[in-house]
């Protein structure tokens, strides 16, 4: 049998650096270890996404320190944090936008994120929602996802092809998951903010992504959209694993179960929404940052 990997254990308390935990004296203050040894690979095997020690520097600001988050298949992980945490850079990071310095980051078993490029990543699985709706205004509602569709399958060469009638339900399906039926035949310059979000997120769907990152989907939204938004989040869940990125800590509490607090490019904590909201060094990070 081969020795345990020994840099690092499984631990919810993640210590700011793992080989500070490996190396530590007793004497700082970090959570207790458990002594739950795992290999790297049996982390990767175990997560859909695996960041581990993920660093980014911006002209020598450090906007990811040392960065370890794990993803279970399924999960809707709501990622927090003031203004300037690093939530940004760690969805780059993801999709290939932006290169570490140093760490690792895979998708599956066996998908090295940091040696692939965004249209690989993409067709791959990850989907990403940019804060601000991008739906093309003067296609109906139902063009756009169609179009999301068969932009989708260019890979394998099908973008003239008409869509199969298995095609055609499942957009009817997103259609009506993202409560746009009534809305399919009108352009999409005539919806509102939040059925543009909706919509967006419906352009994502029919791409079938295994891991959806959603930055702030309801920054914006009314409240009545926004408890719709929550609806249809917790209707995604276990489908697909999704990365939230949120402010709207009230939405945050509707729907997450998990919440990972990012602060100075870091994990801070992570836990549910109460173990994360009174922890004294988020109060600290949020505070210090208003
Ligand atoms: N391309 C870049 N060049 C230089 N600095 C950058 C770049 N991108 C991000 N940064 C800096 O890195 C830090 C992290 O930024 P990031 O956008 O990831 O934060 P964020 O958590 O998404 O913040 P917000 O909540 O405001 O969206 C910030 O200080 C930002 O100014
Ligand atoms: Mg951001």
């Amino acid at each position: 049998m081969s020795p345990p990997d020994k840099s690092l254990p499984v631990n919810p308390g993640i210590p700011k650096n793992f080989s500070d935990f490996i190396n530590r004296t007793g004497e700082e203050d970090l959570p207790p270890p458990i002594l739950n040894w795992e290999t790297k690979r049996e982390r990767r095997q175990k997560y859909i996404l695996f960041l581990e020690d993920v660093s980014v520097t911006f002209d020598g600001f450090k906007a990811l320190d040392n960065l370890t988050l794990y993803l279970n298949e399924g999960e809707l992980r709501c990622v927090i944090g003031p203004n300037g945490a690093g939530k940004t850079t760690m969805m780059d990071v993801i999709t290939g936008h932006t290169r570490p310095d140093s760490g690792e980051a895979f998708f599956g078993e066996n998908l090295n994120l940091l040696d692939k490029d965004e249209v690989f990543i993409s067709q791959s699985g990850i989907c990403r929602k940019f804060q601000k709706p991008s739906v093309f205004e003067s296609l109906s509602t139902g063009q756009n996802l169609e179009m999301a569709m068969k932009a989708n399958k260019t890979v394998f060469g099908t973008l003239k092809a008409k869509l199969s009638k298995e095609d055609r339900d499942y957009l009817d399906h997103i259609l009506e998951l993202v409560r746009l039926t009534p809305r399919a035949d009108k352009l999409a310059g005539t919806l509102s903010h939040g059925q543009k979000q909706w919509l967006e997120i419906g352009m994502l769907l029919v791409q079938k992504p295994k891991l959806l990152l959603l930055d702030e989907p309801v920054a914006g939204m009314t409240p009545q959209e926004i408890e719709r938004t929550t609806e249809l989040l917790k209707t995604l869940e276990g489908k697909h694993s999704i990365i939230l990125v949120e402010h709207d800590m009230e939405f945050v509490r509707s729907v997450a179960k998990i919440v990972t607090v990012l602060h100075q490019g870091t994990v801070l904590a992570e836990g549910d929404i109460n173990y994360v909201s009174s922890h004294p060094e988020v109060i600290e990070a949020y505070l210090g940052g208003a």
